[in-house]
């Protein structure tokens, strides 16, 4: 009895580490997502996971993706396997770019350094965002991976372009404007919680920084939290806990035109990669502003309710521009396997945006490794089990959107190719 009991005994190493043992009991993206939500306050979890409105954008996005599914081929020697794929004329080692995200710091001191330094770690590309707590130079100097910068285009276009020229000097090789956000959407969850940026902790959310002492004891013994990246200007600059629609309200430039976006292609010779486009029209717009690349984005929900699910909008917009500008798509992208559908469905590559913030929240910058980790591990397997070798074999045959199958206009089926 000994003998079977002690066979069948068995203890984790216990870990020193808090974060290391948060990190072991999480398997995916959700469980990020949940040790996160048990370790950040809840105006801090709120803002990240939150969305506009009634949140039925964000929900619909990751729908979009449980609507695929794979029409998976068997035995075909899937031993030797390439993940990577083309980007901006560049090589990535998996169809990922870590999608731009304000304000890291709140979710861990090391904020946007702990995710740069993760990706180099990865090989994926990181965008910094405009609204970002470390520097483009502090970011620059921790990480030799490829980086993109994201831009918001203030009032003060001097502001702006001051922006463009320190991502130039900092090594950024492309620019990543957002046009979604002409305005900030409403995030309810945050003017309940009367949530503001940076982080206050008064009488009111005393409580909840008690409850959560790994995270006050991180903000309390830290630097205060700035925008560093725009601090250079007074007007952009500033520590007082203000509400984001306010600042984003006041500070950016709700007038923005295509003819701002020729502006960018001639103060920045790099590409320039368009995100938040949300229709057909507008890609073909970009290709004719001779842009590189687009995101199809409706920023994870986060601004207009009701935008349509970014997935729903691969195809058509793919089959309208064809192969002159790379398109990327963000927006519930949790797996290795969303990779694949995308791909299967046009997108030369994803962003994820909550998935590393979720990350960042739970185990500061292992936690980002991690997920990096399990992108590329669910790429390579998902490949493995749908039976192809490499991304072009991704088309659009190797997927079919639920319910299709049996519809009149029936997608190839399984006798269909190959
Ligand atoms: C964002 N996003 C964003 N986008 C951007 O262009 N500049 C920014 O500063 C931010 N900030 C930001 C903060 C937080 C907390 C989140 C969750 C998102 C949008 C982001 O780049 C991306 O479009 C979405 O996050 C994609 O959806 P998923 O991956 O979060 O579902
Ligand atoms: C957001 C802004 C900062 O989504 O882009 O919160």
């Amino acid at each position: 009895m000994l003998k079977t009991l002690r066979s069948a005994m068995r203890f984790r190493r216990f870990r020193l580490n808090p974060a290391a043992r948060r990190l072991e009991r999480c398997a995916n993206v959700e469980d990020l997502r949940q040790a996160a939500r048990r370790r950040l306050p809840r105006g801090v979890f709120g803002y990240i996971d939150g969305a506009a409105e009634d949140e039925v954008t964000l929900g619909r996005n990751s729908d979009a993706f449980r609507q695929i599914e794979f029409r998976p081929r068997v035995l075909r020697d899937v031993t030797n396997i390439d993940t990577s794929t083309e980007l901006l004329g560049e090589r990535i080692p998996v169809p990922l770019v870590l999608a731009p995200t304000g304000f890291s710091r709140i979710a861990h001191s090391q904020g946007e350094l702990a995710v740069a330094r993760a990706a180099a770690r990865a090989g994926i590309t990181y965008t910094l965002s405009t609204l970002g707590t470390w520097s483009l130079e502090e970011v620059a100097a921790v990480s030799d991976g490829p980086r993109w910068f994201q831009l918001y285009v203030w009032r003060d276009r001097g502001l702006a372009r001051e922006l463009l020229e320190r991502a130039a000097v900092s090594g950024y090789s492309a620019i990543c404007l957002t046009a979604d956000a002409p305005v900030l959407g409403r995030r309810e969850r945050d003017v309940r919680l009367g949530f503001t940026l940076p982080p206050k902790l008064g009488l009111d959310t005393l409580w909840d920084g008690i409850r959560h002492p790994g995270w006050t004891w991180d903000f309390i013994t830290h630097e205060p939290i700035v925008f560093s990246c725009a601090q250079s200007r007074e007007s952009a600059g500033g520590v007082n806990a203000i509400a984001l629609a306010q600042y984003v309200n006041h500070q950016f430039d709700a007038s923005l035109t295509w003819r701002d976006v020729e502006w960018l292609r001639n103060v920045w010779s790099g590409p320039v990669v368009l995100k938040g486009v949300q229709s057909v029209e507008d890609a073909r717009r970009a290709v004719e502003c001779g842009l590189e690349g687009l995101v199809i984005s409706n920023h994870g929900g986060r601004q207009l309710d009701g935008a349509p699910a970014t997935l729903d909008l691969v195809e058509p917009v793919r089959e309208a521009v064809g192969s002159a500008i790379d398109i990327l798509v963000d927006g519930g992208v949790r797996r290795g396997s969303d990779l694949a559908k995308a791909v299967a469905l046009g997108a030369t590559a994803c962003m994820a945006g909550r998935a590393h913030f979720y990350a960042l929240g739970a185990g500061g910058e292992r936690g980002v490794d991690l997920v990096l980790k399990w992108f590329a591990e669910g790429f390579r397997r998902t490949m493995a089990l749908m039976g192809v070798c490499s991304v072009p074999e991704i088309t659009r045959e190797t997927v079919r959107r639920r319910g299709q199958a049996r519809g009149p206009k029936q997608l190839p089926d399984l006798a269909g190719s190959g």
